[in-house]
């Protein structure tokens, strides 16, 4: 595929069919970017997280406005699907995010390590932890609030161990597989992101606790471990001598974060939180402290999250000063107000570091408040535009399957059907 060759032919479309300017063009990136057949493939399922992006969706940006080493930057990156994607392709990624988790997810996502690893010393190292005797308790105060005790006691001492292995390929694997393991042994719904306990799941393990469950959850941790090895293996041999830098900052409000480096960007990826969405800190609140942060540290990150922190200043657009007189609810003008200006302030962090003629493409849903519609991009466009960017294109691609914070699979989350990804060019 030529640079730009879709693009130009969306463009060109738009304009044929007499559509306005601004008017969404309707795709599905799933179908345009076949690249791409399967949104897990190589490394990318390697870690649960909500609201993930597609890959096909930042394939389809690397491809249209990217070139071989060019630096990338993802403001919002969660589990880091634009690193993968970028690493993949050969290009160069920035990524910062609130979440820890983002530190220990990295490492396994696009291992680049030299040491030999075989599956043999893999299980070697699980049966070393296996074999603790010390325990780990999270120092958070209500951990036990969402275990049987029996499974408490095992998963600590499984922890203890973990915590004792050196930073390696093997400590990266099993870490993963424990992260799963006890979120699915705990009383907390895993068939959802959000955090709570379900009756399903007090059933679930109400009965687990009558079998060998032990057995399934060493048998899991073995499975799981061996999963995502042949992940990673897959992933190093597809990879081989590719020399390209993902750099990843977690724990750290994109809208404050200063890069050290003075380079010039060449594109932003990034797929924003949800406005009423403040749930991705609570979502891995036990995976964090399984992996030693403190009550507090998590405490910290989630006063940053967007957008239930207070807003520093009112952010006016037509569309925005529009829905504001429409909404009654004081509470709800408070969060579409720490919305738009923690987001804006966030991706303007980022876009200020682009190149002239750099994209920004920027991933967004239109939810619903007080039965309204947030018309997120038009708000950013209108924004972004007084600013010095030249609004591109905006795609319409309708949900298929994306987990959001509702029930599994949720086939339209939020009452959304559609997300919208939005092109501008630094002009300036
Ligand atoms: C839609 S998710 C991104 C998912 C990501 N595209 C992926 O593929 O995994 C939005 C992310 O914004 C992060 N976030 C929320 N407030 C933030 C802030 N102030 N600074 C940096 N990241 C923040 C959340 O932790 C979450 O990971």
């Amino acid at each position: 595929m030529t640079q730009s060759t879709l693009f130009d032919t969306y463009k060109i479309f738009t304009y044929e069919l007499g559509k306005k300017d601004s008017e969404p063009v309707e795709v599905s990136f799933r179908d345009i970017v076949s690249e791409i057949r399967d949104t897990t493939y190589l490394t990318h399922s390697i870690y649960y997280y909500p609201a993930k992006f597609i890959p096909q969706v930042v394939r389809f940006c690397i491809n249209e406005f990217t070139k071989e080493n060019d630096w990338i930057i993802d403001s919002f990156a969660g589990s880091g699907t634009v690193g993968l994607e970028a690493f993949l392709t050969k290009r160069n990624a920035i990524l910062l995010d609130l979440n820890y988790l983002l530190k220990h997810i990295m490492p396994i996502k696009i291992y680049q390590g030299t040491q030999e690893y075989s599956k043999y010393e893999l299980a070697k190292n699980i049966q070393e932890i296996q074999k603790e005797q010390e325990s780990f308790i999270p120092e958070y105060s209500n951990v036990r609030y969402w275990y049987s005790d029996e499974v408490f006691e095992v998963l600590s001492r499984y922890w203890a161990g973990l915590h004792k292995l050196d930073g390696n390929i093997y400590k990266w694997i099993i870490q993963a597989a424990l992260v799963k393991i006890s979120k699915l042994f705990s009383l907390a719904e895993h068939r959802t992101p959000k955090l709570f306990k379900s009756k399903f799941k007090k059933i679930f393990i109400a009965e687990l606790m009558q079998t060998d469950w032990k057995k399934q959850l060493d048998n899991k941790l073995f499975q799981n471990s061996y999963k995502f090895y042949d992940s990673v293996k897959h992933f190093q041999n597809i990879t081989k001598n590719y020399n390209n830098e993902v750099k990843y900052y977690a724990g750290v409000d994109s809208a404050k974060f200063k890069l050290e480096s003075k380079k010039e960007l060449d594109v932003l990826i990034t797929s924003p939180p949800y406005l009423q969405a403040q749930e991705y800190i609570r979502t891995s609140k036990l995976d964090l402290f399984w992996l030693g942060y403190t009550e507090k540290q998590v405490k910290e990150i989630s006063r940053l999250e967007i957008p239930y922190r207070k807003a520093e200043r009112v952010i006016e657009t037509y569309t925005l000063n529009e829905i504001r007189k429409q909404i009654e609810n004081d509470k709800l003008i408070k969060i579409l107000n720490s919305y738009f200006d923690h987001t804006i302030a966030s991706l303007e962090n980022s876009m200020n570091l682009l190149k002239k003629g750099g994209k920004a493409c920027i991933f967004v849903g239109n939810p619903k408040i007080d039965g309204i519609e947030i018309e997120t991009w038009r708000i950013f466009t209108e924004y972004f535009t007084e600013k010095g960017f030249k609004f591109e294109i905006v795609f319409d691609d309708e949900i298929k399957t994306r987990q959001l914070f509702g029930a599994r699979n949720n086939k339209n989350p939020n009452g959304m059907k559609s997300e919208y990804l939005l092109i501008l060019t630094k002009n300036t």
